[in-house]
């Protein structure tokens, strides 16, 4: 069983900025997951380097567009990392293996008869790359996300026969109502598709920082048939001397955000069709992150910088807000306000405290050693079926319920402190047996919810199995009960109330 996740390939035309960081998070969330379930994952995500957006920012710099996207890709490579997000390979679309398998795939596209000359006209946005009809621009010719004014292009370009699919799209919308989530997304796409689909370039004239079309050197290819393609040419030159195609291809998700949403499901797959390539599985589609109710952009300017907000509170916390309090899926405020309400009451007062005072009152009371009890049946009742529940979340994208479902038992587990009062119990002789049931209980309750959330806070699920002597994170040890702890160490606070501070490791 094989999991391919794929985020977009970022534009270097400016610095990575927490849109971006919330699409690598939620992939990463994806690709952890399905490693717990012991499946062979492949988690990519990468830049995409030419085209205008690119070589615009580049000119008004004063430099060439490579240098520009040499210094920017370093920053969105080193993004990864920062985020605790666990990719496999990144991708530049100036990789020269990545540009020779493009002129390849497009190559056959035209042999296979989708490719002819012709002119376009019509409306054109530079920082979208995007062709846009008359009823796609806004008052005033303006582009509805960049809101610049549009100039109308006419260029001499060779065009794909998108026309040609629509059929086969609609055949495949019908037969595959999972192919884009959520629902909204797929409705709008399938009625972008029933409108008529009209053939698009699939190069440009007037540009040439771009993958060189083979057969016309005054050409090169329109940017988004060349970033499209990473996903598949990435595979075969990820790992030194070894095709992982056959293994991995096709892709399982696609996480975009709806900016990008017709490009994924409607030109991609044209294009895999006329290439004779297989279609991936499912496009899910995010909402946007919002600042002050618009969309967070670069060229907006309305930038919450997420290196700023992971070194005051670390990976675990943003991945977790992002994920927690913007339901995945649809489009959400963020401010530094919700962010810091999120990580008081709920990871430093809801999991930080259980995980405290479980390790403590062992500590305290038993000496960190875990006596042998049977599970609670009630408390045995409440998680019953939970990762199963949380994998068929995951398996459909939905990391807000899935993550929901297992804070509900982290919550529970605080009730059962309460309803069971170790440190009364502590105080009597006569309830040794009872006190060493609730704290057997309470550790290996925390150890089953702790695996469940290693793919949301891979760093602190980790120090936490580690202090519980049960470092496994495999689903399949996720079933309370399943585990086995011993003996507990002490642990420093898992998520310090005054973050702001360096805090003594
Ligand atoms: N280069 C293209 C994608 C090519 S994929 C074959 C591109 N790049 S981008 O840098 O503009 O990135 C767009 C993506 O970044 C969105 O689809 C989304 O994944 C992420 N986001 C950027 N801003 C965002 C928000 N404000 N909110 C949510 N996601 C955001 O488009």
């Amino acid at each position: 069983m094989s999991f391919y996740v794929t985020t977009p390939i970022y534009y270097v035309n400016a610095a990575p900025h927490l849109g971006h960081a919330y699409t690598t998070i939620a992939a990463d969330v994806m690709a952890r997951h399905h490693r717990q379930r012991g499946e062979e994952v492949f988690f990519l995500t990468g830049t995409d380097e030419h085209g205008e957006p690119v070589a615009d920012a580049a000119h008004a710099l004063g430099i060439e567009p490579q240098e520009l996207a040499d210094r920017n890709a370093e920053r969105f490579r080193a993004l990864a990392p920062q985020l605790d997000a666990s990719n496999d390979f990144f991708i530049r679309t100036t990789d020269p293996p990545h540009e020779a398998i493009v002129q390849e795939v497009l190559s056959r596209v035209r042999d296979a008869g989708y490719v002819y000359k012709g002119t376009y006209e019509g409306w054109y946005c530079p920082r979208c790359a995007d062709f846009k009809a008359d009823n796609e621009v806004d008052d005033g010719n303006r582009c509805p996300i960049h809101h610049i004014e549009l100039t109308r292009e006419q260029e001499d370009n060779y065009f794909f026969k998108l026309s040609a699919f629509q059929e086969p799209l609609e055949a495949l919308y019908a037969e595959h109502e999972d192919f884009v989530s959520p629902r909204t997304r797929y409705n709008e796409s399938l009625s972008f598709i029933r409108s008529g689909l009209r053939d698009v370039p699939l190069t440009r004239h007037k540009l040439t920082w771009g993958v060189q079309v083979p057969w016309d050197d005054e050409h090169v290819f329109y940017v988004w048939f060349d970033a499209l393609l990473n996903y598949y040419t990435a595979l075969s030159y990820a790992r030194d001397g070894e095709d992982l195609t056959e293994r991995l291809w096709p892709p399982t998700y696609h996480v975009i955000a709806k900016d990008i949403l017709r490009f994924h499901t409607v030109y991609w797959p044209a294009l895999l069709m006329a290439a004779g390539i297989e279609l991936p599985e499912h496009v899910f589609v995010h909402g946007y992150l919002l600042m002050e109710g618009e969309k967070m952009s670069k060229s907006l300017g309305n930038v919450l910088d997420p290196f700023e907000v992971i070194d005051r509170f670390g990976a675990d916390a943003l991945r977790f807000y992002l994920l927690r309090d913007v339901p995945f899926g649809q489009d959400g405020s963020v401010s530094t306000a919700a962010f810091e309400l999120r990580y008081e009451t709920e990871l430093a007062n809801e999991l930080g405290n259980l995980a405290n005072r479980t390790i403590s009152m062992l500590l305290r009371y038993r000496d960190g050693v875990v006596a042998r009890a049977p599970m609670d049946p009630v408390l045995a009742a409440d998680f019953a079926g939970l990762p199963e529940k949380v994998a068929a979340h995951i398996d459909r994208a939905e990391l807000t319920p899935a993550l929901e479902e297992i804070w509900q038992r982290v919550r529970r587990l605080n009730r059962y402190v309460e309803e069971r009062a170790p440190f009364r119990l502590a105080k009597d002789e006569g309830a040794a047996e009872e006190l060493d049931g609730v704290l057997a209980n309470l550790a290996e309750g925390l150890r089953a919810v702790t695996v469940l959330l290693w793919p949301y806070l891979p760093s602190s699920a980790e120090r936490l199995l580690e202090a519980l002597g049960a470092p496994d994170t495999s689903l399949a040890g996720a079933a309370l009960g399943s585990g086995r702890i011993e003996r507990v160490g002490a642990i420093g606070s898992l998520f310090p109330k005054d973050a702001a501070t360096p805090q003594p490791s």
